[in-house]
């Protein structure tokens, strides 16, 4: 252990395996009890909890220190190990069978009044004042949990990468816009006024760069940094373990993600089954309506269209007529006690979600269904496959909306109604569409990045039909998020050229923005592949949290602000003249 002897001689833990020594363990004062003259001092550090007991006879100035204590405050105590009688055990922590009787005592930092517990896990303070003070936040066990588990995975995912040849490589952090489809984080340059640095969304260019420069496996436990709306599962700075490969299929990227993934959920003493099972991102699309999809439960997205344009329910046909589709779900057993009320609330909800409306059916038996709409949904249960008590819902759209709709309803379903099974449901997504249509700005838009390999078999599309050009892509999806995404990547200067002019970036802006990659895949370019895994996003789900602000040491709030250290924040604007920067008006 790393420690001076002045301080202490034994962890908290590692002093409760040597009954009958004499040790010296530092910490802070978790917990105080007094009882009559006996003092009783929970101390904690990194290792967990150890009981320290002051005799107000045999410790004597100890003992009048120790009444004089506060919580947190910071202690090196002396004394000797005691097993604890039977009726004192304390079966809830891992050093409770014995207690620490004290000799001496000395305070090495002194702690004001708490802003909040940390001993009391229980009442959570408001995330702003946990943020403020995140350093008595990760004193708290269950934090301190989450950014052990963090350190092991990451370890272990090098151990992986180190043992199959790879190499750890940094690419820099002051460089040019990398298009991840997220805003940049923008950096003026000093030294060359007026111009700007970009923080990389990614390290994509450079791991292909890489591979240009004969490193053949790269990886890197990668910063990015990405503008853009935060979730509970964004942030504007996140972590991810990049690599890339030279001269690899898909499947060997998968399955070297595989073990990578099977070691870090081991740190977790979970055991994930290998391999994944693999999806068509058309086939996730079409059963769940997703490109994630949770697959610790069924409910899969059935179609009703045939019926429902001879159903003589107004809605239903004109939606067939006009092209679209009558699809629904089956929500076993959820139909039991759900009132016509229950029923509004679940269209409202379908309405928010930007369908038009929403067809609910109890079915009572065999044949028969419940609902506003009854007489126009003869044969439904049959057709779909439900019982008695069942609950289905039916929406009428555009395809693309329909199973949006119902994608989104389904998860929400399985969890309302209790559908999610415990445990682990990993898969990859592949052959994603390489484009897709931006409405707004009336053109193709990658789907991952522009570097992305189009199929084989597609490449002719390129030019002509874009939206039907299938990618080597591949997202590995774990319990219904996306924990990493990559792909085979264009490797062929003509190639790069097609892609990027599928996406409308002409031969002119191509050389301007990207002529040094098109320069590299000129000399020499070996076929490549990679992925990046959201590691903020795995450990998250690994540590059994819901925000990956969780398993970050010092995240930001959901505004992209810090309340530790107040970033964002004003600079003197003396700063600013240098840099030939006006503050915004
Ligand atoms: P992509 O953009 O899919 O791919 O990112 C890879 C993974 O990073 C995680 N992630 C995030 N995590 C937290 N906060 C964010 N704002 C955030 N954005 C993304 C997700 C995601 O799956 N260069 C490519 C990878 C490649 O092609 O090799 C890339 O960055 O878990
Ligand atoms: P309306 O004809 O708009 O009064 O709707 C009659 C019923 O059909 C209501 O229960 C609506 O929620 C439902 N409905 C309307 N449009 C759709 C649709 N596109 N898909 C499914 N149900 C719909």
């Amino acid at each position: 252990m790393i420690g001076a002897a002045r301080f202490r001689t034994h962890t908290a833990h590692g002093a409760a395996e040597v009954v009958g020594q004499s040790v010296r363990v530092a910490g802070w004062v978790h917990r105080r009890r007094d009882h009559g003259g006996l003092v009783f001092i929970d101390l904690r550090d990194r290792s967990g909890i150890l009981q320290l007991v002051f005799h107000p006879g045999e410790a004597g100035e100890a003992h009048a220190i120790a009444g004089r204590l506060h919580l947190e405050d910071v202690v090196s105590v002396t004394g000797r190990v005691a097993a604890r009688s039977e009726e004192t055990v304390n079966p809830r922590i891992p050093t409770g069978r014995v207690e620490l009787m004290v000799e001496s005592i000395e305070r090495l930092a002194a702690a004001d009044p708490l802003p909040f517990s940390v001993e009391d896990e229980g009442t959570e303070p408001s995330e702003e004042l946990r943020l403020t003070y995140r350093y008595l936040d990760t004193r708290r066990p269950r934090r301190l949990a989450a950014l052990e588990l963090r350190s092991r995975v990451i370890s272990s995912i090098r151990r992986v990468l180190d043992g199959e040849g790879f190499l750890e490589v940094e690419t820099p952090m002051l460089t040019r816009s990398t298009p991840e489809g997220a805003r940049d984080f923008l950096v003026p340059s000093r030294l060359q006024r007026g111009e700007w640095y970009a923080l990389p969304q990614s390290p994509q260019l450079f791991k292909q760069l890489l591979m240009v420069g004969g490193i053949e496996r790269y990886y890197q436990i990668a910063r990015c940094f990405r503008d853009e709306d935060l979730r509970a599962d964004r942030q504007p700075e996140f972590t991810q373990l990049d690599l890339e490969a030279s001269f690899v299929e898909p499947e060997d990227v998968q399955s070297l993600i595989e073990s990578v993934l099977e070691a870090a959920f081991a740190c977790a003493g979970v055991a994930l089954p290998t391999p994944f099972p693999r999806m068509t991102h058309a086939e996730a699309m079409a059963r769940y309506g997703t490109d994630r999809p949770d697959l610790r439960f069924g409910m899969e997205i059935t179609d009703w269209s045939a019926r429902a344009a001879a159903s003589g329910f107004g809605v239903f046909e004109k939606a067939v007529a006009a092209g679209g589709v009558v699809r629904g779900l089956v929500v076993p057993g959820a139909g039991a006690g759900l009132s016509r009320k229950d029923g509004d609330g679940l269209m409202a909800e379908a309405v928010d979600l930007g369908a038009k409306g929403l067809v609910w059916a109890i079915v009572t038996d065999e044949c028969g269904v419940r609902s506003p709409v009854a007489r126009f949904l003869e044969g439904l249960p049959a057709d779909l496959g439900a019982g008695p008590g069942d609950l289905i819902v039916l929406v009428a759209d555009a395809e693309d909306v329909a199973q949006g709709v119902l994608g989104t309803l389904r998860g929400r379903y399985a969890m309302r109604w209790g559908m999610v099974a415990d445990g682990w449901a990993p898969l990859w997504v592949t052959d994603f569409p390489l484009v897709e249509w931006n409405a707004d700005e009336r053109r193709w838009d990658p789907l991952h990045h522009p570097f992305t390999a189009p199929h084989p078999e597609d490449v002719g599309l390129l030019a002509t039909d874009p939206g039907r050009v299938r990618s080597v892509a591949y997202d590995v999806v774990i319990n219904g998020l996306e924990i990493g995404g990559g792909s085979i990547r264009i490797h062929d200067r003509d190639v790069q050229q097609a892609a990027f002019a599928a996406i409308g970036i002409g031969a002119e802006e191509a050389e301007a923005k990207f002529g040094f990659l098109l320069r590299a895949l000129r000399l020499g370019a070996p076929p490549h592949g990679g992925i990046a895994l959201g590691l903020d996003r795995l450990v998250m789900i690994l540590a059994g949290m819901s925000s990956i602000r969780d398993v970050i040491a010092f995240p930001k709030t959901a505004t992209g602000q810090d309340p530790l250290t107040g970033a964002p924040s004003d600079v003197d604007p003396r700063q600013l003249r240098e840099l030939g920067v006006r503050p915004a008006g």
